[in-house]
């Protein structure tokens, strides 16, 4: 039997990935920090018999060796620190960058399979749609620090994909854009999307209340592609007949 070993188990993502991989007759090892992860997110899964969590960093090189013990055959390397929309920008460069290496060399020791989760963030400003894997990246500056997330995972695919061919270990970079669904996070964690649906869902009479509705919009600054308002085409809004704007995230009402 073959053994998947899945970091960020524990997250939106990585949790169906858990139940995907049981399904598909793994035995899986899922492994989180729970920093954002939820238990409740593998209740069913933990009931599985060949399942097993393991709560531990991935920047923790020692904890993981710990925790893998026997031979593994695949590594989905789904744990990450996201846009710092609130800080956070120190912990995302370092989790993305020493966490995948730890985990990246933790599947080189096992000849394991890897596949990590990219981000279509790594497009940045890029105005070219649709976008093309050879698409190019276009971030704006260091200065401003929603780029971190994008950097990180840049030097994630890079690093990647050059150890594959360096140690010979086959490897595969998904590149994800915004998703969502049962077990998101419904906050600004889960992206722009979470944050429309969070509120909706929290909202108690048949329709969201006015005031409900545009502290969401104060919330969303900006696009779903790029999270902000930097003034790529993205960004940029169209002023449409009567009283309402159209952007890339929909049309509102002004
Ligand atoms: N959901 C999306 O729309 C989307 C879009 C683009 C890329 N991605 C990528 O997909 C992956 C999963 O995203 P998600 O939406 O499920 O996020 P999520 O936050 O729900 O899951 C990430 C998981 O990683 C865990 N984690 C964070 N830091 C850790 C650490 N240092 N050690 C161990 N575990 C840690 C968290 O506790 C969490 O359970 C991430 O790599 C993310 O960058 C997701």
């Amino acid at each position: 039997m073959k053994t998947a070993f899945i970091t960020g188990a524990a997250g939106f993502l990585g949790s169906h990935l858990v139940d995907e991989m049981l399904g598909s007759g793994y035995r899986v090892m899922g492994y989180d920090n729970l920093s954002h992860g939820n238990l409740r997110n593998l209740e069913q899964a933990r009931l599985h018999p060949r399942f097993s969590f393991h709560q531990g960093d991935v920047c923790d090189r020692n904890a993981i060796r710990k925790a893998v013990g026997s031979k593994i055959d695949v590594v989905l390397h789904l744990a990450a620190f996201k846009i710092p929309r609130y800080g956070n920008v120190t912990d995302t460069l370092l989790i993305n960058s020493d966490g995948t290496l730890n985990v990246l060399q933790l599947a080189v020791e096992h000849g394991a399979k890897f596949v990590i989760t990219s981000t279509s963030d790594v497009y940045g400003k890029n105005p070219v749609v649709p976008f093309s894997e050879e698409s190019d990246s276009i971030l704006g500056p260091p200065t401003i620090s929603r780029w971190a997330y994008a950097a990180s995972k840049l030097f994630d695919e890079h690093l990647v994909l050059a150890m594959s061919e360096e140690k010979g270990i086959p490897a595969t970079v998904i590149r994800i854009f915004g998703s969502y669904g049962p077990r998101q996070n419904l906050s600004w964690w889960g992206g722009p999307q979470a944050v429309f649906i969070g509120t909706a869902r929290s909202s108690t009479s048949a329709a969201m209340s006015r005031s409900r509705f545009w502290n969401s919009r104060k919330r969303f600054t900006g696009c779903a592609v790029c999270r902000g308002n930097c003034g790529c085409k993205c960004c940029r809004t169209t002023r449409l007949p009567g009283a309402f704007t159209k952007t890339c995230a929909g049309v509102f009402r002004t």
